[in-house]
């Protein structure tokens, strides 16, 4: 329609995108037989049938679980790769993308082969797309300090690579403040420092992401919207919120994307953004967050525009490079 090759048309960075996210059954099988694995799936259609989340830890045992067909520097290539072609094609043209270096060298993959991987995709994808792309690494909260501590000496020969530090997996019983001294360590280093909260936890999980954590970003930050004082906080702050609505109505955080409180927040002054989190998870890539939720809660070209604005102002580009983009 119109409508979508206005908002193809927008100029967008995506903020929240997990690259193990997007891996597509198809690459899942190609991979498994490059790699000669198998995989617990006869087919695509079995797989993409598997797909069916009660909440964000039903969705994190198959990603992870997916994850394991990623063994050479190539795959991760073909997988970065892969995503960045869907992202041109919907019209993005920078991303900040996830990492969760823990995943795969939990399972005896080499950091360097993770990173040499995705970077050698994001070059390809800046010289044969346009797109313009940043990596942060993301300490799984699952697991303890001193795993995120160890993470985070492993990327020390690659900080000039690598944008910020991030926060993911099972958020309910593993708040931020789990790991306010890692984070601050990573500051030091000079990362930048983002973390989901809000997802599926608490309010006091967002209190803690900016006054302990002291967040650039907030991942999700759906469940803000609980705590008035929260909300008046982060409207003031200007902090930037990524959010994900087919994520959101995926992991049952709404049951309809008609209740998804994405214009509200809009409504607001908060600065949200949208974006894709697992798209290869969650049924669709940047655009089809922006048109679906466009249609489903009633955004106008005006709205539609702000979030565009919004994804530059919040990312990690210098002040030089966004306003040359937005
Ligand atoms: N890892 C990948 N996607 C995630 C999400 N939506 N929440 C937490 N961890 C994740
Ligand atoms: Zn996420």
């Amino acid at each position: 329609t119109d409508l979508t090759a206005f908002v193809r048309g927008l100029p967008k960075a995506e903020l929240h995108m997990h690259i193990e996210g997007s891996l597509e059954p198809e690459l899942m099988f190609e991979l498994a037989e490059r790699n000669g694995l198998a995989l617990p799936f006869k087919s695509v259609e079995e797989i993409r049938a598997a797909y069916a989340f009660s909440n964000l830890q039903d969705f994190l045992d198959i990603y992870y679980q997916g994850a394991g067909v990623l063994i050479t520097e190539a795959d991760f290539k073909d997988l970065a790769l892969a995503y960045f072609r869907r992202l041109a094609a919907d019209g993005g043209t920078h991303a900040e993308i996830f990492f969760d270096p823990q995943t795969h060298t939990d399972r005896g993959i080499a950091f360097d082969v993770v990173i040499k991987g995705l970077l050698a995709g994001m070059d390809e994808a800046e010289k044969t797309l346009g797109v313009t792309s940043k990596l942060i690494l993301c300490f799984l909260r699952h697991l303890d300090e001193d795993a995120a501590f160890a993470t985070l000496e492993q990327a020390k020969p690659w900080l000039a690579e690598i944008v910020g530090v991030g926060l993911d997996s099972s958020e309910v019983g593993h708040p931020p403040a789990k790991f306010a001294r890692a984070f601050q360590a990573a500051r030091d280093l000079g990362l930048k420092i983002v973390a989901h909260a809000g997802e599926e936890g608490p309010p006091a999980y967002v209190w803690e992401a900016i006054d302990l954590v002291k967040v650039d970003r907030i991942d999700h930050g759906n469940r803000a919207l609980e705590d008035e004082a929260l909300t008046a906080r982060l409207v003031r702050d200007g902090t930037t919120l990524t959010v994900c609505p087919l994520s959101n109505l995926k992991l049952c955080g709404v049951k309809t994307l008609e209740e998804h409180p994405l214009k509200r927040m809009l409504d607001l002054g908060l600065k949200a953004t949208v974006n894709s989190d697992d798209p290869a998870y969650f049924g669709g890539y940047l655009l089809e967050n922006y048109m679906a939720t466009a249609t489903a809660v009633g955004l106008t070209r005006e709205d539609l525009v702000t979030l565009a604005k919004n994804s530059f102002a919040g990312s990690f580009l210098s002040e030089a490079e966004k306003a040359e983009r937005i």
